[in-house]
């Protein structure tokens, strides 16, 4: 019999990456005492962690000079706010929301100043301020870095300054239900590792900053907890999903493993060279090259693969470095240096390094508006005490494919926004009654998957589902490819329902985890191929081979998929426009 005990907070906010802790931060800096943070990794293991080359903002820092290598400006710099706007805009391929896009560049700057202040080790100019780089889709060098570990650092910043506001930590907890009852959220439910007990936690107001799901994929640059357990449970709670067709892959992923080498390496000038030599982006975006946005850079990689131009007719084109000399390569890129030495035996000063497009982050997500409060439908009508920010939520600035550097803006950005509201929110919301059957139905679930005898293991479910997606789901998509990807998926949904495990025992299960997290895979990767069979067109990451053009005239719009008794249900709603008209995007 599993343990099980009730707590309370005024704020529970789940998910310890940079969305989840600058929110915890903002309620603490807004007065509330009593928040609660909720992780199934330590903090400092948040994927955040992992992003590597750098976070936007319009410093103007840096110029580029004639060879366009980014210099110090003397002048406050080219850039503006406006450049920003324009540039994820074009980069969102016009789904996303120019109101959305316009807190997101103008408040940006505050947000590493404000990063600065708390001592972050960002790189510098010989001046003293915030070096800046190139990255892919920006047309000003605006991508401020520590080297090539500006997510672990900007993480690290923000834990420090949770641990000085005293918010109560839950590591290693991994969250099995959002509990809503009538339109309002009453708190969730926790799995502790360490105890194997459950802990209900009561809250005036939750938050998910959950993280994505590239799990979801065969070759990913996630993290094995990135598996969009925020988006199931919130789809499970009534929650719908917005733009869930929208996937993106980063262009250079390591080969075979699929882990992250940062833009950054093409931000200082990498190339990308095929197996006749060639840098083969001249062909697809003559004037960007290797920084054309990264859903085109990921589809030129992979055609060049396909068409059989990969290195040796292989999986893998090359990531050229050497011409940046060992003295750059080891200033800013240390960690791809040693990613690739570590992980291929490959020293990218004096050799080029094997790499594929890689699942890297999702667009889509849970519905929010400007302020982190999950919306249910296009009239915005609240979930009420239910916020989220970061990647699980869609508060659409990304549209159809995100620039590089604007997620961990993003997350610090409507992290902060999001608690400041919620801070607002506790002051006059009550603790909502807590349903009695909650907790006893979330124990009998995992009761009977531990006592469950027989069946299949979830790793084989898992892997089958991984195959799929990367296959058929992936960066080139089209209709049967789609259809057969929904009949595997309804399969494995199938063979989970009989899904066993080796190890029965409550505490440190790490199998009983990965059945857990499987479930929630499974739930949305059929909200992935249901949006991306419905959306006959192509935009930005989504890419159907059946329907090559954009087409505004039917599909300037968000999905929304709702959960039904008959199955998902696609609905729609409009994007916001406010001052960039969609145009055709060239690059
Ligand atoms: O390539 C990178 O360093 C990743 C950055 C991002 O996804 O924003």
């Amino acid at each position: 019999m599993i343990d099980t005990t009730i707590l309370a907070h005024d704020i529970v906010i789940v998910g310890a990456g940079l969305a989840g802790l600058r929110a915890a931060i903002a309620a603490k800096e807004n007065g509330i005492q009593d928040v609660a943070v909720v992780s199934k990794v330590h903090p400092l293991r948040s994927h955040s962690g992992a992003a590597q080359g750098g976070i936007a903002a319009a410093l103007g820092n840096t110029v580029p000079d004639k060879e366009n290598n980014p210099v110090a400006s003397q002048d406050g710099g080219q850039d503006s706010i406006d450049l920003h706007f324009a540039d994820t805009v074009k980069g969102s391929d016009w789904l996303g929301d120019q109101d959305a896009i316009e807190v997101l560049v103008s408040e940006a700057p505050s947000i590493l100043y404000e990063y600065e202040h708390w001592g972050c080790v960002f790189s510098r100019l010989d001046d003293g301020r915030i070096a800046q780089r190139w990255f892919g889709g920006h047309s000003q060098p605006r991508a401020c870095y520590a080297a090539d570990w500006t997510g672990h650092v900007l993480l690290q910043t923000l834990y420090q300054q949770a641990e000085r506001h005293g918010v109560k930590f839950y590591p290693e907890c991994e969250v099995t239900s959002l509990v809503v009852r009538d339109r309002v959220c009453r708190g969730v439910i926790a799995w502790e590792l360490a105890t194997g007990r459950l802990i209900a936690l009561r809250a005036r107001a939750v938050m998910f900053g959950t993280g994505g799901y590239g799990r979801a994929f065969r070759i990913t640059s996630n993290a094995t907890a990135n598996t969009g357990d925020g988006l199931a449970l919130a789809y499970r709670a009534g929650v719908p999903l917005e733009d869930m067709e929208f996937v993106q892959f980063h262009p250079t992923g390591l080969y075979p493993s699929g882990i992250l080498m940062s833009e950054a390496a093409r931000g200082e000038g990498g190339y990308l060279i095929n197996d006749a030599g060639e840098r083969f982006m001249s062909k697809y975006a003559p004037s960007k090259m290797e920084l054309g946005p990264r859903d085109l850079v990921s589809r030129s990689i992979q055609q060049e693969i396909n068409e059989g131009r990969g290195i040796g007719g292989g999986e893998y084109v090359h990531l050229d470095l050497r011409h940046l000399g060992a003295a750059k390569i080891k200033e800013r890129l240390p960690q791809v240096r040693q990613l690739g030495i570590d992980f291929v035996g490959v020293d990218c000063i004096e050799a080029p390094i094997p790499i594929q497009p890689t699942a890297h982050y999702s667009m889509g997500g849970i519905p929010t508006d400007l302020d982190g409060q999950v919306i249910l439908d296009a009239d915005k009508t609240p979930l009420v005490g239910f916020f989220a920010a970061g990647e699980c939520a869609c508060v659409s600035v990304h549209g159809a494919n995100r620039l590089g550097t604007n997620s961990l803006l993003e997350a610090t950005l409507f992290g902060r926004r999001a608690g400041r509201a919620m801070a607002a929110f506790v002051q006059t919301a009550s603790l909502p009654g807590w349903p009695a059957d909650a907790l006893s139905e979330a124990r009998a679930e995992i009761e009977a998957l531990l006592a469950r005898q027989r069946g299949e293991r979830s790793l084989d479910i898992a892997n089958t589902l991984r195959a799929e997606m990367t296959k058929n789901v992936g960066l080139f998509r089209e209709k049967a490819g789609l259809e057969a990807a929904l009949k595997v998926i309804a399969e494995c949904r199938e063979r989970f329902a009989r899904v066993s495990l080796d190890d029965k025992h409550p505490v440190f299960n790490t199998d009983l985890m990965a059945a857990i997290e499987l479930g929630h895979i499974l739930e949305f990767a059929e909200l992935v191929t249901v949006g991306a069979l419905a959306r006959q067109e192509s935009r930005g990451s989504h890419f159907r081979t059946d329907f090559p053009k954009r087409d505004d005239a039917n599909w300037l719009k968000h999905t929304l998929v709702y959960r039904t008794d008959r199955g998902p249900e696609l609905r729609f709603k409009p994007v916001v426009i406010t001052k960039s008209p969609p145009q055709e995007r060239k690059y």
